[in-house]
């Protein structure tokens, strides 16, 4: 059972006549709307408030010269980028989103900008849209954000296989890679987000079974680590050349145990770098790779790791 309920009723607003409907389950209004029945992730609005990530993207589209040029966005979100790309003079624009409710919010702002004759906004996912014939071969451009505090999270692997079946010679990718450093830390704090020993003297180590083992968002400096090694480059992401996974050799400046790795990123949009690094006024997190179990070392210890294609820390 549906109900046809206006966008700008659910605001409080009085609806103009012209007001698109849409359709919302039987009995929901605003207020019933929280986190557990939104289709979208509430991040998208934190995203679309980060000004860092929003200046670094329009510069790298403003040094675009896109007179005449059509553009290819995996990932249109609530249509913002694709707008830009419209306003920045591109001559056409075709924007993939996979969420069903997302490509409709985008159709609205799109159509709301008044670039909808210039954007087409196509509700399923890049691959689909290759398979079926839907998106442009070889355009000038391609635009993703589809990066989550530990990169590969949104896609990433499925998403540059699609932008290399896409892209011709002379396509520009925004970004072109994205590079990940991390630094192994002694964090009992962060490793207790994920794992659960005794409480009261009872085993809860059941719950064990269900910790993340690839890596999940943290903010870092809200809950302290000591750092037990020196950063460095983890590894690097390249939309048009695979890079698989490459041993990293820190070597810990501790004695103690290590929890796992803290990353973050530098993703490179143009000439300009939106990062997550700590301290950062960033809506990503960092993102927190445990180790299978934390690991005593010493001082001097080498600490051989490799951050694998689902973003688990190897250690090697
Ligand atoms: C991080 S948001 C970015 C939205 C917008 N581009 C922006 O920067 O404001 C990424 C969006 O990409 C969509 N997405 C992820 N993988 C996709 C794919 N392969 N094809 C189409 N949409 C995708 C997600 O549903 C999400 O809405």
């Amino acid at each position: 059972m549906t109900q046809q309920v206006s966008k700008a009723a659910l605001n409080g607003a009085q609806t103009p006549a012209n007001d698109t409907v849409h359709t919302l389950p039987t009995g929901r209004d605003k207020r019933a709307i929280g986190p557990e029945n939104r289709p979208f992730p509430a991040w998208h609005y934190a995203m679309l408030n980060d000004h860092a990530r929003n200046g670094a993207i329009a510069a790298a589209i403003a040094d675009l010269d896109l007179a005449g040029k059509t553009v290819v966005e995996i990932g249109a979100g609530s249509g913002i980028i694709a707008i830009l790309f419209a306003r920045a003079g591109a001559a056409r624009i075709v924007a993939c989103e996979m969420n069903p409710a997302m490509a409709e919010v985008a159709r609205e702002t799109i159509a709301r900008a008044g670039m909808a004759d210039r954007i087409e906004l196509l509700a399923c996912s890049s691959t689909e849209a290759i398979e079926k014939g839907l998106l442009p071969e070889a355009p000038d451009v391609i635009f993703t954000e589809t990066v989550d505090c530990g990169v590969i999270g949104e896609g990433f692997h499925a998403i540059a296989r699609d932008i290399r079946r896409l892209a011709g010679e002379k396509t520009i990718v925004l970004p072109h890679e994205i590079r990940q450093y991390g630094l192994p830390v002694c964090a009992p704090a962060i490793w207790g987000l994920n794992h659960v020993d005794q409480v009261f003297g009872v085993d809860m180590a059941p719950l064990n079974a269900w910790a993340t083992r690839t890596y999940f968002p943290v903010r870092a400096a809200w809950h302290g680590f000591e750092t037990a090694a020196s950063p460095q480059r983890v590894r690097t992401y390249d939309y048009l050349q695979e890079r698989p996974a490459r041993p990293v050799i820190f070597e810990s400046r501790i004695n103690g145990i290590v929890h796992g790795l803290l990353s973050w990123f530098e993703l490179q949009m143009g000439r300009h770098v939106i990062t997550n690094a700590i301290g950062e006024h960033s809506h990503w997190h960092q993102a927190f790779h445990p180790f299978p179990e934390p690991l005593k070392v010493h001082e001097g210890q080498k600490i051989a790791l490799r951050i694998a294609d689902d973003g688990r820390v190897e250690l090697l």
